[in-house]
C-alpha cells in the first residue's frame, strides 16, 4: 500500500497506460477519479473496480476544453476530498485518432486545423488540467504530485508526427517550469517519456504496419514492447512517497532505445 489514503485523477485513465496506471494506483490503496473522454471505457473500468472498496469514479471529460477540466477537478475535490496525485495521461498520436482514417502527415502537407487538434489535447490539455489540479493542490496547502506523460519522442523527431513531437517537447517544457513554479507549495512535478507500450494507440499503428513491429523491437536493446503496467509502475514511484526528491525530472522508460 504506497499510497494509500491519497486521491488521484488520471486522465486518460481509459485506456492503455491510464488505465494501467488507475488499476495499480486503486490496488496501491488510492481512491481514483478516472477522467477520459470515452465514458463506456471509463464506467467499464470503475465497475471492474467496484468491488476493491476504493472510490473509483468515471468521469467524462475532454482534456482541451477548459469548463470541462475546471468542473472535473471541482469534482475529484468534492467527492473524494482533494487532489494528491495527478497522472495526465490523455493524448492523440494524429488529429481524428480513432476515427478510422490514417493522418500522419509530413508538416508541409499537415492542415492548420490537424494541428491545432493534436496541440489541443496533447499539450493544451496538459496545460490546463496541470493548472486546475495545482490550484486545488495550492488552494488545499497539502502539496502534491503531478505526473506528466510525455514521450520518447519529445526528444528524438519522427516523420510525419511533427504535431505529436511538438506537443511532447512541450508537455516537458511545461513540467519543468511547473516544477519550479509549485516548488515552494512542496507540489513536484515530473514526467515519464515511454518508448513503444503495448497500448490501443500503438496497436492501432502495429495493426496498419505488420513489419513495424518487427522494426521497434530490433530498435530496442532489450528487444521487447513494454507492457503498459511498466508506465504504471514507474507513475507509481513518482507518486509514492520514495520519490520526494523528484522534481523537474523526466523518468526514460525505454529499455535504452534512447539513453538521455
Ligand atoms: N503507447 C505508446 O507507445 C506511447 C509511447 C509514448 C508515449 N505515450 C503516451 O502515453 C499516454 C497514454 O497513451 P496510451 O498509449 O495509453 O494511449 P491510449 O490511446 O490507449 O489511451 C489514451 C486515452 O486518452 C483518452 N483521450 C484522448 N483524447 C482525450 C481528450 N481530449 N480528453 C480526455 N481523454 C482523452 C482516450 O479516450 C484514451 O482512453 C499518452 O500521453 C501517449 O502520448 C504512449
Amino acid at each position: 500500500m504506497r499510497i494509500e489514503n491519497k486521491n488521484a485523477i488520471v486522465t486518460g485513465g481509459a485506456s492503455g497506460i491510464g488505465r494501467a496506471t488507475v488499476r495499480r494506483f486503486v490496488a496501491e490503496g488510492a481512491d481514483v477519479l478516472i477522467a477520459d473522454r470515452n465514458r463506456a471505457n471509463a464506467e467499464r473500468l470503475a465497475q471492474e473496480l467496484a468491488h476493491t472498496g476504493r472510490k473509483v469514479i468515471a468521469h467524462q471529460v475532454d482534456v482541451s476544453d477548459e469548463a470541462q477540466v475546471d468542473a472535473m477537478v471541482d469534482r475529484a475535490v468534492r467527492e473524494l476530498g482533494g487532489v494528491d496525485i495527478l497522472v495526465a495521461a490523455a493524448a492523440i498520436p494524429y488529429a481524428g485518432f480513432g476515427a478510422g482514417e490514417d493522418r500522419h502527415r509530413a508538416i508541409i502537407d499537415k492542415p492548420f486545423a490537424e494541428w491545432r487538434e493534436v496541440l489541443g489535447v496533447n499539450l493544451d490539455g496538459v496545460f490546463l488540467v496541470d493548472r486546475a489540479v495545482a490550484r486545488a493542490m495550492v488552494k488545499a496547502g497539502r502539496g502534491g504530485r503531478i505526473i506528466n506523460i510525455s514521450s520518447i519522442m519529445a526528444l528524438r523527431p519522427a516523420l510525419n508526427s511533427g504535431d505529436y513531437c511538438v506537443s511532447k517537447a512541450g508537455v516537458w517544457m511545461l513540467t519543468k517550469v511547473l516544477a519550479l513554479e509549485l516548488a515552494p507549495h512542496r507540489i513536484t512535478v515530473n514526467a515519464i517519456a515511454p518508448g513503444g507500450v503495448r497500448t490501443p494507440m500503438l496497436q492501432a499503428a502495429l495493426d496498419r504496419d505488420p513489419k513495424m513491429e518487427q522494426g521497434i523491437v530490433d530498435s530496442v536493446p532489450l528487444r521487447r514492447i513494454a507492457e503498459p503496467e511498466e508506465l504504471a509502475a514507474t507513475a507509481l514511484f513518482l507518486a509514492s512517497d520514495e520519490a520526494g526528491y523528484y522534481t523537474g525530472a523526466m523518468l526514460h522508460v525505454n529499455a535504452g532505445t534512447l539513453m538521455a
